[in-house]
């Protein structure tokens, strides 16, 4: 079947048996529980201590999905090594497979573990996988899929495989361009993060042939080189549409384009450093191109960053906090960040999703978050993939909130506190001073002004920095209040009842969990 409608919505679900009725949940969770006032000092320790033991169970959990190592398929020798699967659910709804997108985020995140502490007992470990990954990832972009070849590069963008590595041939919505980025920008980070720790290698402009490197990023193409195969595709297609990372609507999308942009610039980088001109010329110049259309998804009339240009949609989605979030250049990739976590027009964005989510979902109207009274501030709830969501978790009816969305909400707070502490001060803007003024408290709170400059030193500036903590903290009480007693997450938690629902043990809801926290430490380091 293929839908070309444009734009479109397209349902993928038709194989998935739809159980509308059942979302049973093994261990019950509260959906009333109340969020902590910030200034007592023993219910924040006990929330600190809940991050660290949610921290160590989401690690396992994650690497529970990841193979070699992996408790959920290692027995399993049907999946290959090097794959993350989505998810250990295989019917109601079938996750049993993976994903680039997923696998890439997912070990995205492991790389940032293997970057932190290269020496570590874990680091062997996540080496392995790293290495395994990356082979596998090889293996895939050469398999003949209904997206197309390698030949023809198309079949780079098919969004998933079964676990044995085979192409999946059933009907979905296919291509999605944001797999290579997300895939390249992985492995030219952990290139950078193998690098720090074997320094000659990458500055040795040809490494063997047989080396890992050279498998990793070769000039001449199309040879085993991973990382060009994908920016190849990436600088070819990025003006094509594609389905959405939702995998529901063909069109031109936020998310993609960011993600593009970011696997671009590092990879002119990356292909200079191996000694590939044309190719870095190539890839800026793509970059450039790129850069001034990600602009166009800013809609000064909605007041927010749309997610698919040229859709009767809102554009209010959770899909711009991970294009903010996955666009961002790591420590290293040095070009000027657009839209980063801490833009205007990105926090705007965030605070529209906040307040439409807020009000749609059950669960965030019954229990009262922050400090009691409300009004129009912004305040910690659960984040769902977009206001017109209607996949349930296994078929369609609803949308309900999503645990990585709900963590993507509090990590750009995270990142936002830990810029302005950073910069050290927080100029106000005609785009920007509405949410600050919504994320104070409403009594005993500074005045905040249009076109002000505020020192650190400054009582707006510290009130500021302190909130944006806080409500950070506030999107992730609703994380430890949806988690089962064992601290699992599922994909999805009830909108009414706010038990889990959807895949079990969704690997991405605990990398984005991962992703947050480590965001909140570094928030807490400029205290
Ligand atoms: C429909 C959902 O909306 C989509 O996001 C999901 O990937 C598929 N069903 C498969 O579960
Ligand atoms: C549905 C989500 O919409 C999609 O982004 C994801 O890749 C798949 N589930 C697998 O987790």
């Amino acid at each position: 079947m293929r839908l070309r409608l444009f734009p479109s919505i397209y349902f993928l679900c038709f194989s998935v048996p739809y159980s509308f009725a059942f979302s049973i949940p093994s261990v019950p969770s509260f959906a009333a529980a109340k969020h902590l006032p910030h200034n007592q000092e023993p219910l924040r320790e006990a929330f600190d201590g809940w991050i660290d033991r949610e921290e160590r169970i989401s690690l396992d959990r994650l690497l529970a999905n990841v193979k070699p190592g992996g408790a959920n398929v290692q027995g399993n020798k049907d999946v290959v090594d090097g794959t993350v699967i989505a998810s250990p659910s295989k019917e109601a709804p079938d996750y049993w497979y993976q994903w680039v997108r997923d696998a890439a985020i997912t070990t995205n995140t492991l790389v940032d573990l293997y970057a932190d502490s290269p020496s570590s007992q874990l680091s062997s470990s996540l080496q392995n996988i790293l290495t395994a990954y990356a082979r596998l990832q090889a293996d895939l972009q050469r398999t003949p899929n209904p997206s197309g070849t390698f030949n023809d590069l198309q079949g780079l963008g098919e969004p998933k495989f079964y676990v044995n590595g085979s192409a999946f041939t059933d009907s979905w919505g296919r291509p999605q361009r944001d797999g290579p980025a997300l895939r390249a920008i992985t492995l030219m980070r952990y290139l950078r993060a193998y690098n720090a720790s074997h320094p000659t290698l990458w500055s040795s402009a040809s490494p063997g042939p047989e080396s890992f490197y050279s498998m990793l990023y070769t000039a001449e193409f199309p040879a085993r080189s991973i990382i060009k195969a994908d920016l190849e595709y990436v600088s070819h297609f990025w003006n094509h549409t594609s389905f959405d990372l939702w995998e529901e609507v063909d069109g031109m999308h936020f998310f993609t384009a960011m993600i593009q942009l970011r696997a671009l610039r590092e990879g002119t980088h990356v292909a200079r450093a191996f000694g590939d001109e044309g190719a870095a010329r190539w890839y800026s110049e793509q970059a450039g191109y790129l850069e001034r259309f990600v602009r166009r998804f800013w809609n000064k009339d909605k007041g927010r960053l749309v997610a698919t240009l040229w859709s009767r949609r809102s554009g209010l989605d959770c899909a711009v906090l991970l294009g903010s979030l996955h666009g961002l250049p790591a420590a290293g990739e040095q070009e000027e960040p657009v839209f980063p976590p801490w833009a205007d027009e990105v926090l705007d964005s965030l605070m529209g999703l906040a307040r439409d989510m807020g009000k749609r979902f059950p669960i965030n109207t019954l229990a009262p978050r922050g400090d009691g009274d409300s009004g129009n501030r912004l305040e910690g709830v659960g984040i769902g993939r977009y206001p017109e969501d209607v996949y349930d978790g296994y078929g369609t009816s609803v949308g309900h909130p999503w645990f990585l969305c709900t963590s993507s909400a509090a990590e750009i707070l995270y990142r936002t506190a830990s810029h302005l502490s950073a910069t050290g001060s927080l100029t106000t803007t005609p785009l920007n001073v509405d949410f600050y003024a919504a994320l104070l408290p409403p009594s005993s709170s500074p005045d905040l002004f249009v076109n002000t400059t505020y020192a650190a030193a400054e009582e707006p500036f510290k009130t500021v920095v302190e909130r944006l903590r806080h409500v950070g903290d506030e999107f992730l009480e609703v994380v430890k209040t949806h988690v089962d007693s064992e601290g699992s997450m599922s994909e999805q938690f009830d909108r009414e009842t706010g038990f889990l629902r959807g895949a079990t043990d969704l690997t991405w809801s605990y990398g984005a969990f991962l992703q947050a926290v480590k965001a909140r430490n570094k928030a807490a380091g400029w205290l």
